[in-house]
């Protein structure tokens, strides 16, 4: 029977209208359409009891779900072979001869498997999020998988993963479990992906995809989006702007190994397969458990990019990010200021420094703890998280009681995960460490990895979150850092060392979740030497994340630009630090662009300079909801011209604020034209007011003048950006 035949007969449609959202399944004689659709777009499955299961839509959705069915004539192709190519979850060792989403060895140690439809449910969690699930048989093994389509409908967003199971008489071995396959047509392919290393996260990189299969992966282990991470754009037929195109955007919620597969097939259509990188770790499935892979998460735009990036950040501040749509703490970080050179009479100072600065909160950095081997640089102390006497003879309760008489709060750095071997935690127990046995051991920053896979070693990391509270209710912050990547992967736990990847991650998961239950709110910071951890996985966890060591303003409009695709700027902790050539307005104007924190030496700020930052912390406070909470507009990219700017409205299009820089310094760069804002009401009046002057400049703007919502988006505004204004900040407010 061939699937994409045109289906005759009665077609009757089941429509369940749940408070305005619509789950259709439209059934034929032979074969059900299963559609997962959004506000605006569709996947749209079909399906047929004990055949191959097969995506045959994907886009812009159709206003008449009836269509659905006619698509199978639409694209005409070779069908015999289009079955599995367009699988929704491609099988190996049986038909199939394109990359898989799933390879396994079943106990009798044939490796062959075939998945047919058995049935598909869909449950609506609320009015916005529904979930689809389809069960996949082996028609020879008692083998299956369900697949799971979680849809929010407003946010355009899909999070998809499987679950594999089965009861054969023994063990299988999962060789490869993709979390899911997807299926695209059109003419041509682009893919925006990223690369990078510390300090130079977020490289993009575009490229048409030719025939083949182009792969993105980490075997880092930890810190996996060291190099590259998993997140990546495909535009359909012609690469997106801002604007206009059909993208997708995609990212594996894991913070371990992945692999994305990109294949353009025999028949120039796009495969993606996205899941766990299988890399070392084919997985040991017992009879009757079940493996749950990590959720792969896309949304689609027809309108181009700057729509996509909006329906992420939206999805993830409503239900992904901890406390998305809350507040958060504005801080002096003691890093650069002090590195590891610190005692408790310096640290008063500073706190002192945090309340004259006019920020919520001190957090200290690396460097406090381990007596032993006291923690004076990174090659020693790591894993001993007692207080170093000589440098905190009366422990943090004290620095914490010092804050709270400033009217401070107080935050600190811990990296749980990690160990120096000169520790006496590698002294005492140097089976939680993470080495070959039989090797020499590699080091990464003089460190190594703890084995999260053994409960031991996730107690002993939980604990160390659980003994700072205890000991310190008050203290309101944490910086969970990470290092090093994974070298020599070996557990001196695990009997199979073929899970030590997949089990590190469990184990990780395990701690934050016992962190959260016991800790709900507290905020945390998700740091890897910069950016080389973050992910939606790990971002449940954490209220913000830390984009990369390299503060360079100027480099940080372009890192912090390339996250705004997919994180929302309430989550990444922008801070003014010591690094560039800028002035302190320029660094300043660039981290409030997210969630603004300081790491400078406040002492010894000229009068001038402190005065500009309590009057810009004090401006950014009275901005933050909209740069928190609003709809963010990527204006003129600092790829394509002199003058980079960004934009954030709140939901009532009543305020907003539009961050401009000079990222050229060519002889008479600057902006010549305006520049056209976004997301405003063409109807209404908005009043313009520049803000971060530096104490004694004027703005050359005509603050206060009246725009309409038409004039500013139409003509535009020039912020009049140039190498005597390399930044500018305005604020833009409804006259009502
Ligand atoms: C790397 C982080 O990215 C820095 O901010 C700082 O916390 C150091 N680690 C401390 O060792």
């Amino acid at each position: 029977m061939k699937l994409n035949k045109t289906t005759a007969g009665n077609i009757f449609l089941f429509a369940a209208f749940l408070m305005g959202q619509v789950i259709i399944s439209v059934t034929s004689f032979a074969q059900t359409i299963i559609p997962v659709q959004t506000q605006h777009n569709a996947l749209v499955i079909a399906a047929e009891k004990d055949k191959d299961i097969r995506i045959i839509f994907f886009g812009k959705k159709l206003a008449d779900i009836n269509e659905y069915k006619l698509l199978q004539g639409a694209y005409k192709q070779t069908e015999e072979y289009t079955g599995l190519a367009s699988s929704v979850y491609t099988p190996s060792g049986s038909r199939n001869l394109l990359e898989p989403a799933i390879t396994v060895t079943h106990a009798d140690g044939n490796n062959s498997l075939d998945l047919r439809y058995v049935s598909h449910r869909q449950i609506k969690v609320d009015d916005n999020v529904s979930i689809l699930s389809i069960l996949l048989k082996d028609p020879v093994y008692d083998f299956q998988v369900t697949l799971f389509y979680k849809s929010y409908f407003r946010e355009d967003v899909v999070e998809q993963w499987s679950e594999i199971k089965h009861g054969e008489k023994d063990k299988v071995i999962l060789q490869k479990y993709a979390s899911a396959n997807l299926h695209i047509k059109a003419k041509s392919y682009w893919l925006n992906q990223y690369h990078g290393d510390w300090a130079k996260e977020m490289q993009p990189e575009e490229s048409r995809l030719t025939h083949g299969i182009k792969t993105l992966d980490s075997k880092l282990g930890t810190r996996a989006n060291l190099f590259q991470p998993s997140v990546f754009m495909i535009s359909l037929d012609k690469p997106a702007t801002e604007e206009e195109g059909n993208v997708l955007y995609g990212a594996l919620e894991y913070s371990g190994n992945f692999k994305i597969d990109l294949e353009v097939d025999y028949q120039d259509n796009l495969r993606i397969i996205a899941g766990i990188n299988n890399y070392a770790s084919p997985y040991t499935l017992k009879p009757g458990e079940t493996f749950t892979t990590p959720a792969f998460l896309y949304t689609f735009s027809d309108k181009g990019k700057g729509n996509a990036s909006r329906q992420l950040q939206s999805w993830a501040r409503n239900y992904k990010l901890l406390n998305g749509n809350g507040d958060r703490l504005t801080l002096l970080n003691n890093w650069e200021a002090t590195y590891f050179d610190f005692n408790e009479t310096k640290l008063a100072e500073l706190i002192k420094d945090t309340k004259k600065l006019g920020v919520d909160l001190f957090l200290l950095d690396d460097g406090w703890f381990a007596n032993k081997y006291p923690r004076n640089d990174d090659r020693a102390g790591l894993g001993d998280w007692q207080e170093n006497r000589k440098k905190l003879p009366d422990g943090i309760s004290s620095l914490v009681k010092e804050a709270q008489g400033n009217g401070v709060k107080f935050g600190i750095w811990i990296e749980p995960e990690m160990v120096n071997p000169k520790s006496e935690l590698y002294e005492n127990h140097p089976d939680w460490v993470v080495k070959q046995p039989a090797r020499e051991e590699h080091y990464f920053r003089n460190q190594l990895v703890l084995d999260l896979s053994n409960p031991k070693v996730q107690d002993f990391v939980y604990g160390i979150v659980d003994n700072l509270f205890t000991k310190n209710p008050e203290l309101s912050y944490i910086k969970w850092d990470c290092n090093a990547v994974i070298y020599n992967a070996h557990s001196a736990y695990l009997k199979n060392q073929s899970h030590f990847y997949i089990e590190y991650m469990r184990g990780l998961y395990n701690v934050l979740k016992r962190i959260r239950t016991k800790y709900p709110s507290v905020p945390m910071m998700l740091c890897s030497g910069g950016g080389g951890r973050v992910d939606y996985a790990a971002l449940q966890y954490f209220t913000e994340f830390w984009p990369s060591d390299n503060t360079d303003p100027l480099e940080r409009i372009f890192i912090q630009w390339e996250y705004s695709y997919f994180y929302p700027a309430i989550s990444s902790s922008n801070h003014v630090t010591d690094w560039g050539k800028q002035p302190l307005k320029f660094r300043t104007d660039v981290a409030m662009m997210g969630k603004l924190g300081f790491d400078i030496v406040v002492s010894k700020l000229s009068a001038n300079d402190l005065r500009f930052c309590r009057e810009a912390i004090a401006s950014y406070k009275s901005l933050k909801d909209v740069i928190w909470h609003g709809d963010q507009y990527r204006l003129a990219s600092p790829w394509e011209n002199d003058v980079a700017s960004l934009m954030y409205v709140n939901a009532e299009r009543r305020r907003g604020v539009v961050f401009n820089y000079l990222v050229s310094n060519r002889y008479g760069a600057g902006s010549k034209l305006p520049v056209k804002l976004k997301g405003l009401d063409p109807l209404r009046k908005y009043r313009i007011s520049e803000i971060n002057l530096y104490p004694g400049t004027y703005s050359s703007l005509e603050n206060g003048q009246l725009y309409s919502g038409d004039f500013l988006m139409n003509v535009g505004f020039n912020p009049q950006v140039n190498s005597g204004r390399a930044s500018v900040v305005f604020q833009i407010d409804e006259e009502l």
